[in-house]
């Protein structure tokens, strides 16, 4: 069968990687796809937004599934718009409809729908323009730190914590009355604060049944030891330690079946990835958010852990199977490292000259921001790529991941040299009860 993948990160990367494995896979097309994706299949450029484009491409390549990985497109409703075209019955979407899309593009519809579906969650107050004094009063009644998150997708910069009562009525004043971040900041999500430490948790979902594929913990900040500023992700670890077995059954029981559940009795058909931000606060899994997406670069460290084939769980969501599906995987840890350009997440340079990628061996390199100038390889982001090592323990996977990135150069290379070491020997960890 044919697949066309829309996305051109080193998560779309790994997924072009994986799908290619398949013993179903005829031909891959990645669109636009990035330099490394030109290796498991066929780049093409097709403009989502034009219906009459898609819907030639679609036909004229017998396109079956369409795996779609970022999640604009899918807020945007490019599902909705592929599955009432009478000519595209026979076509797959892996990504929810906008409907579901919401879980990921509205903080207040996600938190609504985890109140109605007693999914555990922070407690939180929402607010919308014209609300503001409102806003500020529920400042004074709580304590810090604050949480404050624009409603709407901000390209992750939507989100504010911050102990100073005025930095956060700052941050109120900004969404509700200067329109920063536009129609995403007009309602203001207020947010009780947790403490504890962060998973990324994934599943599959045909609307019916789910399988959790391996969860991993993300590093988000740009700076050794988690600080500075946010990023994308500047690295990721798969299994984490302190989610053992019996963590993870909560995260099944308690948030991942009512999940699925939920979107069922609310009427939404959702079928493909849930990736579920959680909290682990002394023990039990609290929601963060939800991501209709895989994780970038979480998905760097899981897919290599998936002995599964991708594509049979995606013939499983497209035929209303998925139950009948086996997810397989890997017991050995993966460690992806990040490597990216120096000044990122603010600005940084582009157009430097790449070396290595074909000199690593015994690792996986996924590229992100890279670009083919002429038969040089560039970069051309702030995530340049990601390095993927794999190791029987945890410190075997960070040499292995840290030897093959010593590998690549280029110009501004930036890279944390910490990623795992916070979870090396964790109690959970040499007590060997370590789960996926
Ligand atoms: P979000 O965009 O909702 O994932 O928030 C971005 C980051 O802010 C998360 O990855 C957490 O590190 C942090 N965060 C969000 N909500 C909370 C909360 N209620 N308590 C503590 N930290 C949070
Ligand atoms: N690494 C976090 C994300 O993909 O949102």
């Amino acid at each position: 069968m044919n697949v066309l993948l829309i996305g051109s990160g080193g998560r779309e990367h790994a997924l072009a990687w994986k799908i290619a494995q398949s013993s179903l896979l005829d031909t891959l097309f990645v669109a636009p796809g990035n330099p490394g994706t030109i290796r498991h299949g066929r780049n093409a450029e097709v403009d989502l937004r034009d219906a009459k484009a898609m819907r030639r491409f679609l036909l004229e390549n017998r396109i079956r599934i369409v795996v779609v990985g970022p999640e604009s497109p899918l807020v945007g409703g490019v599902h909705d718009r592929l599955a009432a075209d009478p000519q595209l019955q026979d076509v797959t979407v892996i990504g929810p409809k906008a409907e579901g899309a919401r879980l990921e593009g509205s903080k207040d519809f996600a938190k609504e729908f985890m109140f109605r579906h007693n999914i555990p969650t922070a407690a939180h107050r929402t607010f919308i323009k014209g609300q503001l004094q409102e806003a500020l009063d529920h400042l004074d009644r709580i304590n810090a730190p604050y949480v404050i998150k624009a409603d709407g997708l901000a390209a992750g910069k939507g989100v504010i914590i911050t102990n100073d009562k005025k930095e956060a009525a700052k941050a109120l004043r900004e969404m509700l009355q200067q329109g920063r971040f536009g129609e995403a900041g007009e309602r203001v999500v207020i947010e009780q604060h947790l403490k504890g430490i962060e998973l990324s948790a994934f599943l599959v979902t045909d609307g019916e049944s789910f399988k959790m594929l391996p969860a991993a913990k993300d590093y988000k900040r740009i700076g050794r030891g988690d600080t500075g500023p946010n990023t994308g992700g500047m690295g990721a670890v798969s299994p984490a330690p302190f989610a053992d077995k019996d963590f993870m059954q909560k995260v099944h029981d308690r948030i991942a079946a009512p999940t699925v559940r939920g979107l069922k009795k609310d009427g939404i058909a959702y079928q493909g990835f849930l990736f579920i931000g959680l909290m682990n606060v002394d023990g039990d899994p609290y929601v963060i958010e939800y991501n209709v997406r895989l994780g970038d670069p979480e998905t760097q460290a899981i897919l290599p852990r998936l002995k599964s084939d991708l594509l049979d769980l995606f013939e499983g969501i497209a035929s209303g199977t998925l139950s009948e599906r086996h997810v397989d995987v890997d017991d050995r840890t993966a460690v992806s490292i990040v490597l990216a350009a120096e000044g990122y997440p603010e600005e940084y340079e582009k157009g430097k000259t790449i070396l290595g990628v074909d000199m690593v061996r015994d690792a996986y390199v996924f590229q992100a921001g890279t670009r083919l100038k002429g038969d040089k390889l560039v970069t051309n982001g702030g995530r340049v790529m990601t390095v993927t090592g794999m190791g029987k323990d945890l410190e075997s996977a960070i040499a292995s991941a840290y030897r093959a990135a010593s590998v690549i150069a280029y110009d501004g290379k930036y890279m944390r040299d910490d990623i795992g070491h916070d979870l090396v020997k964790q109690p959970a960890q040499r007590a060997g009860a370590v789960a996926r």
